[in-house]
């Protein structure tokens, strides 16, 4: 067997092994199961990339230069998995994909330095042969197409990234006539296209690059941070038609396949999302398209009530049934540990102590139950918004904690507001309401919440981590 057949079955193993590790991905008692045969294909994939490589001669110099460059990667990976917190992870994650992104647009550039080039002055060889094969022009189309998607998701990402770790505000950029400039950008994209195929100039690839990366930028900066759960995602599915589309241009089978399955399930968990949160799956792709700048939100609500540690722990006392519906705040304050620990007191006392999960509390998806898994909540109690839903008007106090979107009434009242149709945990119709927040200050959304000036809610004020222990002290 020659190591180009030996390379072509171990791809092949590989492609099989990263199919194997989004089966285990999609549940949760198979998830790790899933994580290790996604690690076993890389493995594979990496070791099959390098003895290709080694048997068609790569200098010493590529080589170590391919070994060093994994060696950093591997390192600054491990790095930033170990240190990452867990309300960091999908900046992380949009991070990474603009790495794949920037990685297909040197890719598609390299391609075409290294045939359409006429730089030098003489044609390539390899353009001459694809000439004589009248292949020129579909890998022309080839580096056009991945240069496109990479530098699209390249500063997409980038967007992505700078609004979930709050660097920018996550409110949605209003140009006028922005969807005619997205459409604008793909128009341009078409033409510029078809001319490159005729006439790979250099000017065309740098045009193409710029329209790319503007279009990436707008499209995401379009787009409202309370759907950026689905942006990330979307994010992910065109950093896997990047890698693919690099993927034809460097020949590897495993990459097209790898781009391609990266690329569908990022499509289809983005419809998924986008079905949980009512939101239109083309809206959301096409940078908002469809929605125009409502007029803001200065609607004045009334007055809020507070209340302090004692008064909860009053209410606390006489309440025979309680949900909890946690939220990013119970992250960033730590207060899963608190809380759990007021779940076991409470249940001590007989009181139905329940969790109601929304489905993009927190940053990322299972965020929630993945914090009070680890504080040991029993998982039993611990029920998705549509079980939990219909028994808000039955439960006697609610604890909001840390959560502001995911509570909003204005999501199923009003018509207008930009969070309108997203299905939320209806907690207002419970008896009495507390939210623990530091603040009056709106969620990740950027859109006022009216629960915080209803007449049955109350507001405690302060860390949510330090409030729950003070509770804790007066029970
Ligand atoms: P948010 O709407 O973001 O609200 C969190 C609230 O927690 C804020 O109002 C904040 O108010 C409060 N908070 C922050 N730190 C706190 C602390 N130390 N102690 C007490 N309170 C604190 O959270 P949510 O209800 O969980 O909704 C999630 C939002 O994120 C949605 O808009 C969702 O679309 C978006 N999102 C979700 C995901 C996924 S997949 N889950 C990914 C990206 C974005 P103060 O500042 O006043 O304290």
């Amino acid at each position: 067997m020659t190591v180009e057949t030996a390379s072509a079955a171990a791809y092949i193993v590989a492609a099989l092994l990263f199919i194997l590790a989004l089966a285990g991905l999609s549940h949760h008692e198979t998830a790790k199961a899933g994580k290790t045969f996604g690690i076993g294909g890389m493995a594979v994939a990496l070791a099959a990339t390098i003895a290709l490589a080694v048997h068609r001669d790569i200098s010493g110099v590529g080589l170590a230069l391919m070994i060093g460059a994994m060696a950093v990667g591997a390192a600054i990976g491990l790095w930033r998995a170990r240190v990452v917190e867990m309300t960091g992870m999908p900046e992380l994650i949009a991070l990474l994909h603009s790495f794949v992104g920037l990685a297909a647009v040197l890719v598609g550039w390299n391609g075409y330095l290294h045939v359409e080039s006429t730089l030098g002055g003489t044609v390539s060889a390899e353009a001459k042969v694809l000439e004589a094969q009248e292949l020129l022009g579909i890998h022309s189309g080839e580096v056009f197409i991945g240069v496109f998607i990479g530098a699209v998701t390249f500063t997409g990402s980038i967007v992505a990234f700078l609004k979930l770790s709050a660097r920018i505000k996550s409110s949605p950029l209003m140009l006028p006539g922005k969807n005619y400039l997205n459409l604008g950008a793909l128009a341009a994209f078409a033409v510029l296209t078809t001319w490159f195929v005729i006439n790979p100039a250099l000017w065309l690839l740098i045009a193409v690059t710029i329209v790319a990366l503007a279009l990436g930028w707008h499209l995401v900066a379009s787009i409202g941070g309370g759907d950026m759960p689905v942006v990330v995602s979307m994010l992910n599915s065109y950093s896997g038609w990047a890698a693919a589309a690099s993927g034809f241009l460097l020949e590897n089978d495993l990459l097209i396949i790898t781009g391609a399955l990266v690329g569908s399930s990022g499509a289809y968990l983005s419809s998924v999302m986008c079905k949980a949160m009512n939101r239109s799956f083309i809206s959301v792709i096409a940078g908002g398209f469809g929605i125009e700048a409502g007029p803001a939100d200065d609607k004045d609500y009334g007055e809020h009530h507070e209340i302090t540690a004692e008064g909860v722990a009053e209410l606390l006392g006489s309440a025979d049934s309680v949900i909890i519906t946690p939220g990013y705040g119970m992250a960033v304050a730590q207060a899963q540990y608190g809380v759990a620990e007021l779940t076991r007191k409470l249940r001590d006392r007989d009181v139905d102590v329940r969790f109601g999960i929304h489905p993009v509390a927190g940053r990322l998806p299972g965020h929630m139950n993945v914090l009070l898994a680890e504080a040991k909540v029993p998982y039993d109690i611990v029920l998705e918004m549509d079980e939990i839903n219909d028994d808000f008007d039955k439960t006697a106090v609610v604890l909001v904690i840390g959560a502001n979107d995911t509570v909003n009434p204005a999501a199923a009242e009003d018509p207008g507001s930009p969070i309108a149709g997203m299905p939320v945990l209806q907690v207002w119709n419970a008896e009495k309401v507390v939210v623990f927040k530091r603040s009056m200050a709106s969620g990740y959304a950027g859109v006022q919440n009216p629960l915080f000036y209803r007449e049955n809610s109350s507001m405690l004020f302060g860390d949510a981590k330090d409030r729950v222990e003070d509770i804790l002290r007066v029970l």
